[in-house]
């Protein structure tokens, strides 16, 4: 068998190993390429080299250019090419998460907008599934997410009363029609664009394209991924959903890079103080179909266009801290005292692009120990937590992304500069992204390319609408919180109240309870203002400093 050796410009170390050494003509699928990152060997200008691509055709001294080109100390050495059908990815016909099916609310149809299609999200009993229409009446373009469910379980717009049904989006009713008229609703005009969709362990997915109506074979034939965690009994496990004011590759990005966890994560999640080396290895070429990648401990898996999974095995040589609460980090320490089944926790992270600048998050955590910890923690109380861990890396990845937008994103390898293996990961997805899915996500033409204006911080951060109102248990936690502010405040005024009737109406018994009641309208007050501040920075805004984390 022969091997061959590649070091591209970014310290790329690529084995790529086969039965023969391949012409150009070779497609790369018969090759087994093993990619890790190392530290590239800087030659002196006398000594003769060849360049090579991976991934593409061109060749370009990256010495000078600091492009992606492959450093090949081998004369003989082959260009690595892709097979044809490697050759895009089409970000046009591919399965995306909208929801986290729990938190939806049967009785009222939902916004959403995924790669930058307005839809509208309803429950139609007569199926009993969730459709996604296309969120524009074919009347006169009203969203249909504004509407409601008529009677007879009808999606209905909001504007002038037309009612749609089913799979098929027909329009059942115009009300302006005469009765005795032509049919109007018939018309096909009078439809709604129905986009394919499933509900898959706890998520609602929607097929991109259009082009077939709801019943499309390719969607049929390549269903989303399957979580094995997520349907095993022995898991337990949270699911929830964030909108994000940065773009889905940052997203992605941030969270194919652990080593951020200890610095923007700082006493939430991680601590400065405990970074360290981390030696991430891409284990499979990096395809259409995305890439795996390993550490000693875990292993990762980058399902595009959305999955990113992380998989631990605990009590393993790894010395790297999960990125988790610290329960679980003494779950690792008992695990290895015992030696019992492996405790596995695994990082599910389905990354959505809205448009540009904005994304979607959904996750889940699940664990096959202590999971009796999810059935009496309510859902709320894990939130806190994880929005805090989101809001303390938002901003900046929100700038972060302008400062790319400067110098290009197609510019991404020349101007990040890489040298270790724990950008391993980021380094991959970027590969991914602009050798085979064009760079960015396919807006199809919707928007500009420039990212929206930056808004106050207070609204980048604006945890109420980004998670609270699409959270079925923190809009009642804050419900709840709300109106026990609410009964504080009034058992304050009542002891007052009892208090000062009892100094005009002199009435003993109250009398001599004057003092306790005081003390109690007083702590009564304390304890509403405390919760307002509580409910503030638990479902509204909670700020991160980082200069005075210390
Ligand atoms: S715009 Fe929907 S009924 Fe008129
Ligand atoms: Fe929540």
């Amino acid at each position: 068998m022969n091997s061959i050796t590649v070091v591209n410009a970014l310290g790329l170390q690529c084995s790529v190993k086969g039965g023969a050494l391949p012409n150009k003509h070779v497609a790369q699928d018969s090759w087994n390429v093993e990619c890790k990152l190392a530290r590239v060997t800087r030659l002196p200008r006398s000594t003769k080299t060849v360049f090579a691509s991976i991934g593409n055709g061109d060749s370009v001294d990256s010495r000078e250019h600091g492009t992606r080109q492959a450093m090949v100390e081998k004369p003989e050495a082959p260009e690595v090419q892709r097979s044809s059908e490697e050759s895009a990815f089409n970000w046009n016909t591919q399965w995306y998460p909208v929801a986290v099916e729990r938190d939806l609310d049967k009785n009222s149809p939902h916004p959403a907008t995924i790669l930058g299609r307005p839809l509208a999200i309803w429950w139609d009993k007569s199926t009993s599934k969730w459709q996604v229409y296309d969120d524009q009446c074919p009347h006169r373009l009203a969203p249909l997410s504004e509407g409601s469910i008529s009677e007879e379980g009808h999606l209905r717009c909001s504007y002038h009363g037309w009612t749609f049904k089913g799979d098929s989006g027909e329009c059942t009713g115009i009300p302006q029609a005469p009765k005795d008229g032509k049919q109007r609703h018939r018309s096909k005009r009078a439809c709604v664009s129905v986009y394919p969709s499933m509900e898959q362990q706890g998520i609602l997915w929607f097929w991109s394209d259009l082009s077939q109506g709801p019943v499309n074979i390719e969607a049929a034939a390549n269903p989303p991924p399957v979580f094995s965690e997520l349907s095993d009994p022995d898991f337990g496990y949270d699911i929830s959903l964030r909108d994000l004011e940065y773009s889905y590759e940052t997203l992605i990005e941030n969270l194919m890079d652990p080593a951020h966890v200890n610095f923007a994560h700082h006493k939430i999640q991680g601590n400065r103080k405990s970074a360290e080396p981390l030696n991430f290895t891409i284990t499979t070429k990096i395809a259409p179909s995305g890439f795996k990648g390993e550490d000693e401990k875990s292993v990762e898996t980058f399902i595009p266009p959305v999955s990113f999974l992380l998989q631990f095995t605990l009590g393993g040589n790894n010395k790297q801290h999960i990125p988790g609460t610290n329960m679980e980090t003494r779950e690792e320490k008992n695990s290895e005292k015992k030696a019992t089944k492996p405790k596995k926790v695994s990082l599910l992270f389905l990354c959505i692009p809205v448009s540009p600048g904005k994304s979607r998050l959904i996750w889940s955590f699940p664990r096959n120990f202590a999971t009796f910890l999810f059935k009496i923690t309510p859902p709320w109380v894990l939130h806190m937590t994880n929005n805090l861990v989101l809001d303390s890396d938002m901003y900046l990845l929100h700038l972060l992304e302008r400062r790319l937008q400067v110098e290009g994103p197609e510019n991404w390898f020349k101007r990040a500069y890489i040298p270790t293996t724990a950008d391993a990961y980021v380094a991959g997805f970027r590969r991914w992204l602009n050798d085979f899915a064009g760079g960015c996500p396919d807006w199809s033409g919707r928007f500009e390319d420039n990212l929206p204006p930056s808004p106050p911080k207070r609204i980048i951060l604006d945890r109420f609408n980004q998670h609270v109102v699409k959270c079925k248990s923190c809009s009642n936690a804050l419900k709840n919180f709300k109106a026990l502010e609410v009964g504080l405040q009034i058992l304050a005024i009542a002891l007052v109240g009892v208090v000062a009737a009892s100094a005009v109406v002199p009435f003993r018994p109250v009398a001599a309870l004057s003092i306790p009641l005081v003390i109690g309208a007083v702590v009564s007050t304390i304890l509403s203002k405390w919760l307002a501040h509580f409910t503030y920075k638990t479902f509204y805004f909670h700020d991160y400093n980082h200069a005075v984390v210390k």
